[in-house]
């Protein structure tokens, strides 16, 4: 679908996504508008968009903590094309239940398939950062939008990295993680390995280093998400035993749940850095220039 206009997308966004959404629209100088959001005493919400909306429409919304942004979703891109908007395209800069991609049991929700739906109705395009996908090979198949855009975090990790330390080893905490650490050890040819990890429950995960040398290396363990923060804690452990000199953390996605970082400093971890997909005190770079970038990119393509 093609729109006839040359006016900017509008980026809507949430209070609570506020400073991402000024970072995104002054490196992409697009105009913002704040969805109003009001709880009642029995859980449920209202929002309110702005009465007139353009045809193209940006609404910024990460998904961590997601089930209640599933709804708020759902609410808006509805009203937003009885309010005029044509073309809608979704920040979600973490998007969740992608790790849950294959039905383990008979009867268990495979909920990537199902939200890569969900999102798909309501969205004409998806930007996200390092979704976690392991038996899709691209985000089109898992949330089939027109344009499914993927971005890195990898990248500005890296530089930080490169910033702060001088021959660092890279270590994904498994095999899934290799893609991210290959990308950042390309940028600045860092030495880089992965663990072999298995997952015996939430709170439960068996890692083997890699066969090589930690002897005397300041380690970065990068990783596309922390979450209870025991993959981290147990990879670190081992690797300070291993005779690492430091174990420093560097992720796309800060979910950070319950008192994943104390787990992660009392398992030795020094620096902790982030991108501000997901908003934490451990954010160090920021996605907006990169979000902007593909922000222009659908609008280019999807305007005459
Ligand atoms: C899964 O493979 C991800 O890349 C992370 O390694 C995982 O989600 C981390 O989970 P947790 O912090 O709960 O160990």
């Amino acid at each position: 679908m093609k729109i006839k206009s040359d006016v900017k997308p509008l980026l809507l966004y949430f209070e609570d996504e506020q400073d991402s959404a000024l970072r995104i629209a002054k490196a992409g100088n697009l105009t913002l508008a704040k969805i109003e959001r009001h709880r009642f005493p029995d859980g449920e919400i209202k929002l309110r968009l702005p009465e007139q909306l353009p045809e193209q429409l940006v609404i910024l919304r990460t998904l961590n903590d997601p089930n209640e942004k599933l709804v708020e979703l759902l609410f808006i891109a509805q009203t937003a094309r009885q309010l005029g908007a044509q073309h809608l395209t979704l920040v979600a800069p973490y998007l969740a239940y992608m790790r849950q991609d294959i039905a383990f049991n008979l009867g268990e929700v495979v909920s990537q398939r199902v939200v890569g739906k969900f999102l798909a109705g309501l969205f004409d395009a998806v930007i996200t950062v390092d979704p976690h996908l392991h038996r899709v090979a691209t985000l089109q198949e898992a949330v089939p939008v027109t344009h499914a855009i993927v971005l890195s975090g990898a990248p500005l990790l890296s530089d930080l990295i490169a910033a702060n330390l001088q021959n660092p080893l890279l270590v994904g905490p498994d095999e899934e993680s290799a893609q991210w650490v290959a990308m950042a050890a390309q940028r600045h040819g860092f030495d880089h390995a992965v663990c072999h990890k298995v997952r015996h429950g939430d709170q439960s995960v068996a890692v083997d280093l890699p066969d090589i040398s930690m002897k005397g290396r300041q380690v970065v363990l990068l990783d596309d998400v922390v979450s209870t923060g025991h993959t981290i804690a147990q990879a670190t452990r081992l690797l300070l035993a291993a005779g690492a000199t430091s174990v420093d953390v560097a992720v796309t996605h800060a979910l950070f749940a319950g008192n994943a970082l104390q787990l992660m400093r009392d398992a030795g971890v020094g620096k902790v850095w982030s991108t501000d997909c997901i908003f934490h005190s451990s954010n160090a770079v920021s996605m907006a220039t990169s979000i902007a970038d593909a922000l222009s990119m659908i609008h280019e393509a999807t305007t005459c």
